[in-house]
């Protein structure tokens, strides 16, 4: 799944895998989880990621290696946030062929005004993750998971200027991975201003058309 910050990816790769069966894979998340620990990598990924530039093809390709190849990957797994750009595109290609998987990009769009209001209220589980917005999905009690009752908090990188460095990236690296898809006709786009059941819907009948699918 690849979109704008705040197109709605976590959303509805959160949804699609309660569906399918499929983990759902965010290398935002994964990208986190190191930022959170005490690796050595930790400074220069946080660094990167609070500038809002895309993180080193490389550490990516390592992540999404040794991820894809825990048991629970087995059957499949749902990308949320990788490729972003033709290299990785590549690197994705190479993965797939050498687990016999095939490759559907998802791809969403919104408007920028729209994602704006929608990343200035996203809060995020700090335990589980569940994502949640104070405007269109707020948890029922203020500031704390439905879920687990951890505390919710805001991304570091959610701030206005971090945003527009992170469309940008999008702009520039990961939009034109939509011609690329396009062209071998792997591509589906999902309008990410529906409401969240009418994407989830979408994403759902189309994954199901494709050939040998029954989801
Ligand atoms: P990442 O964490 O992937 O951030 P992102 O791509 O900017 O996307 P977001 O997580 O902000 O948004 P989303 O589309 O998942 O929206 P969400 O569902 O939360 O990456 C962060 C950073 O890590 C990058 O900037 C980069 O530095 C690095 N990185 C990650 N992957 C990388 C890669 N492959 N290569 C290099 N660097 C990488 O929804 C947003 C809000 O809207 C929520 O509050 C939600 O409740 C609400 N919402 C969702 N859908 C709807 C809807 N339909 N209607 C109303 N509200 C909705």
């Amino acid at each position: 799944m690849i979109g704008q910050p705040g197109a709605g990816k976590g959303t509805q790769a959160r949804l699609l895998s309660d569906k399918c069966n499929y983990p759902q894979i965010s290398t935002g998340d994964l990208l986190r989880n190191i930022v959170s620990s005490d690796s050595p990598m930790a400074h220069e990924l946080r660094e990167t990621m609070n500038s809002g530039r895309l993180v080193d093809d490389g550490i990516l390709a390592s992540l999404l290696s040794e991820r894809t190849s825990q048991a629970d990957c087995q059957g499949g797994y749902i990308l949320d946030g990788y490729p972003r750009n033709l290299h990785q595109a590549q690197t994705l290609e190479d993965l797939a062929a050498s687990q016999a998987k095939s490759v559907v990009l998802i791809s969403f769009s919104l408007d920028e005004d729209v994602l704006l209001k929608r990343i200035t209220g996203r809060r995020t589980c700090t335990r589980c993750g569940e994502i949640y917005n104070i405007f269109s999905r707020p948890p029922a009690v203020e500031g704390y998971c439905d879920i687990d009752g951890a505390p919710l908090a805001r991304r570091g990188d959610d701030s206005e200027t971090v945003v527009r460095e992170r469309l940008a990236a999008y702009r520039n690296s990961t939009a034109p991975l939509i011609a690329y898809y396009r062209d071998t006709s792997r591509l589906i786009e999902v309008d990410a201003g529906q409401p969240v059941d009418q994407v989830q819907k979408r994403i759902i009948e189309i994954l199901g058309s494709l050939p040998g699918q029954s989801a």
